[in-house]
């Protein structure tokens, strides 16, 4: 939901922006901008509606922008529509304060009305613009710096906020501020960067500072100073990020999504293993204690997207394995329906960002009723992962691609392992049941590696159907949960509508859709209602629809109904999810390319969605 990049140093900024911005630029991609300074010359902006490259071409590479400080921006538009115009950065007409935002500031309307009647003027529809000029009133009004001017603002707006600016009297310096948007800083031979998120800057430093909420900071080239929002300096020390640059490049593939598919393996190993030791799950770095696991009452999974999805095969894995009430909720709906929680009840959040607003919002929810929280996120430091009781990292890696995929198998991975330990703790099964479990869990990687080398017969049948009106997916229990995050896949990557459906519910109106040729996608993995599935399927079938089946080996009668079929190895009923999304994945993904779409960055979509 927009990125925001900033450099001060000896360098030419503009390139080192436009470097970043192409690394954010998953994070919203309808227009962007840069403003450049050199010494105390006036700031000069370039802005470009669209996508980066007309930035790179307005600007010659960045190399015809002269400066070397700068901050730039890459926008997701929530308030005015995409336009030049609206394009960040926004200024004081006067040029006096220049600044680039990522998140909504929901009290703007206001702040213009007041700033109206002082005199300022207002040229934009965006709630930036209300920011950037409400910082440069307190600036003048009360002749204060700008840390002071900035805290004065930050306490009297409503919203969120990862802010960068640029000040007048203040060549070579530029100021930020957070507030539930992400932001990480970095210094490194003398030179100062901030971005939204890692990837942005790992080719300059991997020494990488987090800023906590309602602080700021001052980057100047080569020192960084943090502070609270009374003005006082905090200390805080870097982290050292692991990523090596090569896991944010496409690595020989055509897209960052095919690529992150095919890192899906290791994503399921590496999550697994960074709890799993000796034959045995190990929750100690999650911070859970077998006692912590015995009393919990109920889970309730919060999650937005993919995530839910997770949510919701986690809800049929935990409470068959654990006996455990689940619950599995949207994160948006959780916070405004007053949830009932019970003192003894665990909230788990999952998230690939670590910084959906929802999500950040469902937790602070929980914490708030006083309620144990647990998040599952990949990004190492990010705001959900600091604010949760505890936190279970998945090990992705930096995931590029707006449709999730290595991200949400490694969730998978984690929830299967949580649900485990939790039938062993609660005492639901023996030592072998949970030796088998654990055994099956740890095949997973090489399983998946294997359901990869169906992907040429995938690619055939999708480009059959990518001309496609509408696609509908059934399945029963956790086949249902695969199947809502195959139909989420297919819509989000090829604009082709499409549908998940509890199998036994699509009889109560929606099959009325089913006309002649309509692709339906089955998924049949687990066995004791693999002859309800059948039944169902028939149907359709008897309706028209063109059948997709997607089941163990081993299942070969399918064929007798089903059209066109696609194998997955056996595993254990609970984990058949993470071996039953990669064909679905790669279906979607080879429908997008077939209709000639932007995979990795489809229309009005942004990775990290830190507005509500
Ligand atoms: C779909 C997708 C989204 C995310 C959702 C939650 O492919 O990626 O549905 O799953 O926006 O994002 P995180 O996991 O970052 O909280």
């Amino acid at each position: 939901m927009c990125g925001i990049v900033g450099f001060t140093g000896k360098q030419n900024a503009a390139p080192i922006l436009l470097e970043g911005l192409t690394r954010l630029e998953y994070r919203g991609y309808d227009s962007a901008g840069i403003a450049v300074r050199e010494g105390d010359k006036p700031p000069v902006i370039v802005k470009a509606k669209g996508r980066l490259k007309n930035l790179y071409e307005k600007t010659n590479d960045g190399m015809a922008v002269i400066g070397a400080c700068g901050i730039g921006h890459t926008r997701w538009a929530t308030h005015g529509e995409p336009s030049e115009n609206n394009a960040h950065p926004h200024c004081s007409d006067d040029l006096n304060v220049i600044g680039v935002h990522n998140g909504i500031i929901e009290s703007y309307q206001q702040i213009r009305e007041k700033l109206t009647r002082k005199g300022y003027r207002f040229h934009t529809e965006t709630d930036t613009e209300a920011l950037i000029k409400y910082i440069d009133y307190y600036y003048k009004k009360y002749n204060m710096g700008p840390i002071d001017a900035i805290a004065k603002t930050m306490v009297r707006i409503r919203g969120s906020y990862a802010l960068a600016v640029m000040f007048r009297d203040y060549p070579g310096e530029i100021f930020v501020a957070r507030k539930d948007s992400p932001m990480i800083l970095g210094m490194e031979d003398g030179e100062a960067y901030l971005a939204s998120d890692v990837p942005a800057i790992l080719k300059y430093t991997r020494n990488v500072y987090y800023i906590g909420n309602m602080e700021m900071a001052r980057l100047s080239p080569g020192k960084i100073t943090f502070f609270n929002l009374d003005g006082d300096e905090i200390e805080k020390e870097p982290t050292l990020i692991q990523w090596d640059t090569e896991a944010a490049e496409k690595g020989g593939f055509q897209h960052f999504m095919m690529k992150e598919i095919h890192e899906e393996p290791k994503a399921v190993r590496d999550t697994i293993h960074s709890v799993c030791h000796d034959g045995a799950i190990d929750l100690s770095a999650v911070g859970l204690t077998t006692e912590e696991i015995r009393n919990v009452d109920m889970i309730h999974f919060v999650a937005c997207g993919s995530a839910y999805h997770v949510g919701a095969a986690a809800q049929y894995v935990m409470e068959d394995l654990a006996r455990v009430r689940v619950r599995v909720e949207l994160a948006s709906e959780f916070r405004y329906r007053r949830p009932i929680l019970g003192k003894n009840d665990l909230v788990i959040a999952v998230s690939q960002s670590g910084e959906t607003a929802d999500t950040l919002a469902a937790i602070r929810e929980a914490k708030a009723q006083g309620i144990k929280t647990l998040a599952i996120v990949n990004v190492v430091g990010s705001t959900i992962a600091r604010e949760a009781d505890h936190v279970f990292y998945t090990l992705a890696g930096p995931e590029i691609s707006v449709a999730t995929t290595k991200a949400y198998s490694a969730q998978l991975a984690a929830v299967y392992l949580l649900a485990v330990q939790f039938a062993l703790d609660r005492g639901m099964v023996d030592g072998q049941t949970y030796d088998k479990l654990l055994g099956d869990i740890l095949r997973l990687p090489e399983q998946i590696e294997k359901t990869l080398e169906d992907k040429e017969r995938i690619q055939w049948f999708a480009a059959k159907f990518s001309g496609a009106k509408d696609i509908f997916f059934l399945g029963r229990g956790i086949d249902y949960a695969i199947a809502l995050e195959g139909s989420l896949k297919m819509k989000e990557i090829s604009y082709i509508h499409s549908e998940a459906y509890a199998a036994g519910e699509l009889k109560h109106g929606t099959i009325s859709l089913i006309e002649d040729g309509t692709l339906v996608v089955g998924v049949l993995t687990q066995e004791n209602l693999y002859e309800k599935m059948i039944s169902n399927l028939v149907e359709v079938k008897s309706r028209g629809a063109y059948l997709m089946g997607l089941t163990s080996y081993g299942n070969y009668d399918i064929e007798d109904t089903v059209d066109f079929t696609v194998y997955i190895p056996k595993t254990d009923p609970h984990f058949t999810a993470s071996l039953a999304v990669v064909p679905l994945q790669l279906m979607a993904y080879y429908v997008s390319v077939a209709r000639g779409l932007d995979v990795d960055k489809p229309r009005n979509l942004a990775k990290s969605v830190t507005v509500e």
